[in-house]
């Protein structure tokens, strides 16, 4: 008969406090699956330190699973209120930073956000995203390159923002068209891409559910500062999801899901020139972000083993 304690499930003993989390770790010894097995083991180990540390009554206890039973339930095909608390509590942009670190020259990333919509429709150069005609009409206009600072041609930039007063469309789908404020580019010979948009504004993330009620149990606002939010893919390039910040946000320093970097902070300029403006159909002057995005070389893979070969 086998000796219990030769099992991979032998336990350091009866779960007590100051063995709990080995005590559970043992269990899952016979886990083949290495990653799964690292995972949890150091989700145990943290969460097993941190109830010691803050050493809950059992109505806090009996709370915090209702706060996450509470967000289970906000969730539906168009709201997820987990990615809402992972944004809130800094834990997006952490695996954002860990996923995406910083290339020397290249645009860094920052979180997607609930409102991609996918397949939004192509638009060509120079059209006007906002199909409403409500916000202050703004140019937007850049390069995007590779890290040697070539231009790239036929690169994709899928651009989507708020509207002037803070809302997406799939938000106000009673007042805004279906589209609004989205639109999908591709970039000329020369790396070349402008539309036209209005400014957006600084908005606050849902908060009508658990986590607008930690945030305002916390102390916390939900704004984000206004931005235009942009994928840019090319080929043989990384796709970087990121953001255009405006200089002079209130909210810039204080945006509630950590989003924002220095680098991403792009300013208005305001062009006085009657030709320009006549050739984008704009009132002059008029305000323009121009922005240059520099995508990282995506690693050549090495070739495959030539199948021919027997490898010896
Ligand atoms: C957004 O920028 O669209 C966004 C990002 C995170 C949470 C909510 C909204
Ligand atoms: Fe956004």
């Amino acid at each position: 008969m086998t000796d219990l304690k030769d099992s991979p499930f032998a336990s350091p003993g009866y779960f007590n406090m100051d063995q709990s989390e080995a005590v559970v770790n043992a269990r899952a010894a016979g886990c083949t699956d290495a990653r799964l097995s690292q995972i949890v083991s150091s989700v145990t180990r943290h969460l097993h330190a941190l109830v010691k540390e803050v050493q809950p009554t059992i109505e806090e206890w009996a709370a915090a699973i209702d706060f996450l039973t509470r967000t289970g339930q906000m969730c539906s095909d168009w709201r997820q209120e987990y990615i809402l608390l992972s944004d809130v509590l800094g834990v997006s942009m952490l695996v954002d930073a860990i996923n995406s670190p910083a290339g020397a020259q290249t645009t860094e990333s920052t979180v997607l956000g609930p409102f991609h919509v996918a397949n939004a429709p192509a638009r060509a150069m120079g059209d006007n995203i906002c199909l409403d005609g409500v916000g202050t009409p703004i140019l937007v206009e850049g390069r995007v390159l590779d890290e040697d600072g070539q231009p790239v041609e036929a690169a994709e930039l899928d651009v989507w923002q708020a509207n002037g007063e803070g809302f997406y469309d799939v938000q106000q789908q009673d007042l805004q068209p279906p589209m609004n404020l989205r639109g999908v580019f591709r970039t000329q010979a020369d790396g070349h891409f402008w539309f036209l948009t209005v400014a957006p504004k600084h908005y606050a993330i849902p908060h009508d559910g658990p986590v607008g009620q930690l945030l305002l149990a916390l102390g916390r606002h939900p704004n984000r500062p206004a931005h235009i939010h942009f994928i840019v893919k090319g080929p043989g390039l990384e796709t970087v999801t990121t953001h255009l910040f405006v200089e002079g946000d209130p909210y810039l320093q204080s945006d509630a899901v950590f989003g924002v970097k220095d680098s991403l902070i792009a300013s208005y300029v305001t062009v006085d020139d009657a030709q320009a403006a006549k050739t984008f159909g704009l009132a002059n002057p008029f305000s323009k972000l121009q922005w240059e995005f520099r995508l990282k070389l995506r690693p050549k893979r090495a070739d495959k083993a030539d199948p021919t070969k027997d490898g010896n």
